[in-house]
């Protein structure tokens, strides 16, 4: 169907949920302060191919250090930019999956790329842009529409 609609009242704070728009995976992540005080951080900043992601990748909305609508509530398009796999997500801080200072995010295992909590891509990942966010609007406090 065009549109998917997502009840998101259950998702806790920290958590990921995926569900399927128009045949893709899309996430919804539930951030917190602990995370979205990351995106933010100069050293992980530094690290990142497309900080202000200028490349668009992500509607108007959502041009802003979040990518979202919301700073809470990240919609992402859940598809490498490299060649289409599906990252992991690693809402720790750091871990043997990506050197320097990566404070977790998403990780793809198939060639490496390594990816921030708003979908921003790390210097060195093979993948050339930060991951897209779709178009989706909040019907209310619980409920977001996609497409
Ligand atoms: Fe993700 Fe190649 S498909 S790094």
């Amino acid at each position: 169907q065009a549109t998917t609609t997502v009840d998101i009242s259950k998702i806790q704070k920290g958590q990921r949920i995926t569900v399927m728009w128009q045949g893709k995976p899309v996430w919804v992540v539930r951030r917190t302060d602990e995370m979205l005080e990351t995106l933010e951080d100069p050293k992980v900043v530094r690290q990142l191919k497309d900080p202000e992601s200028s490349a668009s990748e992500q509607p108007e909305f959502a041009a802003n250090d979040y990518r979202s609508r919301k700073p809470e509530w990240l919609v992402m398009i859940a598809i490498c930019t490299h060649l289409g796999c599906i990252p992991s997500y690693h809402p720790e801080s750091g871990g043997n999956f990506w050197s320097g200072t990566w404070k977790g995010g998403f990780f793809c295992p198939c060639h490496g790329s390594g990816y921030d909590f708003a979908g921003r891509v790390m210097e060195g990942s093979p993948a050339p842009l930060n991951m897209a966010v779709p178009y989706y609007e909040f019907l209310s406090d619980s409920e977001i529409r996609i497409g």
